[in-house]
């Protein structure tokens, strides 16, 4: 297991306990933000490290089905993202901007089943990564 797998799946420790204590509003919105700069920042980190011209282009990984289901999740991620930071915000603020119980319970409910759907989605990026991941490159 390469080194970027093994912090990505720490990672998703991480977010079950924050998932599990989203009472503690702090921990909880410090710990997602983090780990969404985290999975934002990897393909950078993966870019800079990896030699992606032989491996995609000249070896030709970039017509594998493998290599579009894990992009296609990533995409996914990031777009689920966005809608989990704007259901986050709107209850964060809701104790400032008074909203009414129903729309507050409404919000919950979208933040929750969201993040059950972020669960499943990052499980399967960490998932197909490995499997793409060359064991030559470590770190
Ligand atoms: C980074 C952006 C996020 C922000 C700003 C945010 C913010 C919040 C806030 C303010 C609450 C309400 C806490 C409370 O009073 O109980 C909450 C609850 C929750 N959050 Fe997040 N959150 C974020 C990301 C996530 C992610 C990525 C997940 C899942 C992987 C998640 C899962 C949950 C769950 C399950 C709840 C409980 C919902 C409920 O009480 O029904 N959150 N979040």
């Amino acid at each position: 297991m390469t080194i970027p797998i093994i912090a990505a799946l720490l990672t998703y420790v991480l977010m079950l306990a924050a998932m599990y204590w989203h009472r503690f509003r702090r921990f909880h919105m410090t710990v997602m933000m983090s780990i969404i700069a985290f999975d934002v920042a990897m393909p950078f980190y993966l870019v800079a490290t990896r030699d992606w011209k032989t491996r995609l282009l000249i070896e030709g990984d970039i017509l594998s089905f493998g290599v579009w289901m894990h992009f296609g999740l990533i995409i996914t991620l990031y777009v689920l993202y966005v809608i989990q930071v704007q259901t986050g915000l709107k209850m964060w603020r809701s104790s400032r901007k008074g909203l009414d119980a129903e729309e507050l319970a409404t919000t919950h409910r979208e933040h929750r089943a969201q993040g059950m759907g972020i669960l499943l989605a990052r499980a399967l990026v960490i998932a197909t990564g490995a499997i793409l991941a060359d064991p030559a490159d470590m770190l």
